[in-house]
This record gives C-alpha cells, structure tokens and sequence, in this order.
C-alpha cells in the first residue's frame, strides 16, 4: 500500500479487517516494523480520537511520530497553483509538502470539507496535493469526502459483534443545527457497499428527502426515506448527520424525530448503535441508547487504533 486515501487503495479487504484484528489481540508484533522511521500526523481541524489513536498506532509499531495543527503551529498553507500569494497564507503546500516529506517516511492529514464550494471540496484538493509534492505515502486522517480509518474501524467493529452471517445494517441521519461534512457517511456508504457486494452485510440508508449523498458514494445502496421502515429487522443502526449534498453544505431540516430513541432500538432486531463520536447526547441519540449496552460508539472508538495499526503496517511492508 502506497497511499491510503480511500478504499481504492485496499487490495484486500478481508485481510485488512483481519490484520486489525489481529493487531487488537497481538498490538506488539511487529513493532520492528517502524524503527528509525517517523510518521509526520498534520491537523488542519480538530481531533481527538484520529489523534491519539493514530499515535497509539504508530509507537505500537515503533514509529517516531511528529504532529503539528497546521495554520496555528505553523503557516497557513496556499493549496491553489499559480497564484500571486498576498492573502494570509504564507507558505504553499509545494515546498511545505516536499519539506515535511524530508523529515517523514509517512504523513498523515486531517482536512475537512469547507462546505461552501462542492467542487473544491470534492476535487479534495489538500489529500491530492500532498500526494503530488510531499514524496511520501499519505493517510487520510478525514478529507472533504471521506474518512476511511473510521470505516476500516467501522468494519472491524461489526465483524466483532454480529451475530448472523449477513446482518442488516441501516446508515440513518440524525437530526443537527449547523451543517457537517458528508465525508463520514460517503466513507461508510463506500464500505459498506463492499461488503454488500461480497455477502457479508445487507445495506440500507436512510435520510429525509433532500439529503441524498453522491451517487458515487451511495452507489447501489438501497434508500428508504422512511426511517421505521427502514429499522425494521436493523443488526446495525449507524448514526451520522451531514449537511445536503444537492443544496451543497445546507441543513434542510432539524426533525428531532430523527433522533435514535429506545423507540427505534426495538423496532430493529436487538440492534447495535454506533456513532463515530463525538455525538450530541439527546439531540441526535438519546442517553437512554448511549448508556445501553446497545451501544458501540466506546468499542468502536477503541477499534480506532487497530485500524489505524492495519493501515500503518501495510503502507510500512511497502517501503
Ligand atoms: N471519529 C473521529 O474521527 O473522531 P475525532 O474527530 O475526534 O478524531
């Protein structure tokens, strides 16, 4: 593995999930792995799980890490080519990129959707631009679009707590006040459609009319705009909000009866919850379901460092 932008970049799935799996029973192992080598972990937005548990992951595979919250511990960084440069970025990400990409053998990124432009954001244009001048593998910390160790998370969690060969697993929108990224669910809706295609889960979205995600994410995922409907028979019920991807970054609504209650939970079949964290108790998931043992949101905030590990490991046998 060169890079690990997206799920484009796994050659094996099965293996992955496996390898942090693994990793979660044996994290030691292969700690010669990252020896003398240092892994650069850039922040251009807040983070507390991607953070930690990606350090966690790289000192248990013996890497130095280096991380820096770019624009406040560093310049501001110019994305754009050619331009004449007298806004408040200081430095472009060529020679910030190529830079770090001396002092790492690994760079990590953390950049979220603007959610003013569409196109921008989709072009992702900070994890390409890295790619292109940094001369190091990239991890995708979160981008604009996507947030693929949390699904790699995501994956390994549902693996660990089903209980038939092929559960049923609903992505539902939840209810918020101000407009977050679609990168969590795009990431999800991308995996999760792998595994749809090899048997292994049966996928349904649900989301009121107008928050429809990208095509190219939601793929052939079914959608049922009744979200009872679509918890009926749920093993996995997967919380996420995100802003309008056709009225770009626009919240449409704040229905709070979108909210996961111990109403929904019974309406599945003794479902699981899961929610990437950080969540808003009772705004988008009751504390009634937060503090049940129906919940995953800490084991899969756990998983966080295994997948994080897998990832690491496969893009260190590469070097
Ligand atoms: N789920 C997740 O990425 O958490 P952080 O934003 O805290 O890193």
């Amino acid at each position: 593995m060169t890079n690990f932008l997206s799920l484009a970049d796994v050659t094996d799935l099965d293996a992955l999930i496996q390898s942090g799996r693994d990793a979660k029973t044996n994290p030691f192992t292969d700690q010669h792995l990252g020896k003398n080598k240092t892994i650069g972990l850039l922040f251009f937005n807040s983070s507390l799980r991607t953070r930690l548990s990606t350090q966690k992951a790289a000192q248990n595979l013996g890497l130095n890490v280096i991380t820096m919250n770019v624009g406040q511990d560093s310049w501001g960084l110019e994305m754009e080519e050619g331009v004449i440069m007298d806004s408040d970025k200081a430095e472009h990400v060529r020679e910030a990129a190529a830079v770090i990409g001396r002092y790492c053998d690994i760079i990590g990124i953390r950049a979220f959707a603007g959610l003013q432009d569409r196109e921008l954001d989709y072009k992702e244009q900070v994890m390409n631009q890295f790619a292109k001048y940094a001369n190091v593998p990239i991890v995708n910390l979160e981008s604009a679009t996507r947030h693929p160790l949390q699904s790699l998370a995501d994956c390994i969690t549902i693996e660990e707590a089903k209980t038939k060969a092929r559960p049923k697993v609903v992505l539902t929108w939840l209810p918020h006040f101000k407009p977050l990224p679609q990168a969590v669910a795009n990431s999800f809706c991308e995996w999760m459609n792998a595994r749809a295609h090899s048997g292994d889960v049966e996928f349904v979205v649900t989301h009121p009319k107008g928050y429809e995600l990208a095509p190219e994410f939601v793929g052939n995922a079914r959608i049922i705009y009744n979200q009872d409907e679509a918890f009926e028979g749920a093993d996995f019920i997967y919380g996420k909000n995100w802003s309008s991807y056709t009225h770009y970054g626009q919240v449409l609504t704040k229905d709070p009866s979108w909210a996961v209650t111990m109403d929904d939970i019974r309406r599945s079949d003794n479902g699981k919850f899961m929610h990437c964290l950080p969540v808003r108790r009772n705004l988008k998931v009751s504390d009634q379901v937060l503090d049940s043992p129906h919940s995953l949101v800490i084991e899969q905030a756990a998983n966080r460092e295994w997948s994080a590990q897998a990832v690491l490991k496969e893009i260190l046998k590469s070097l």
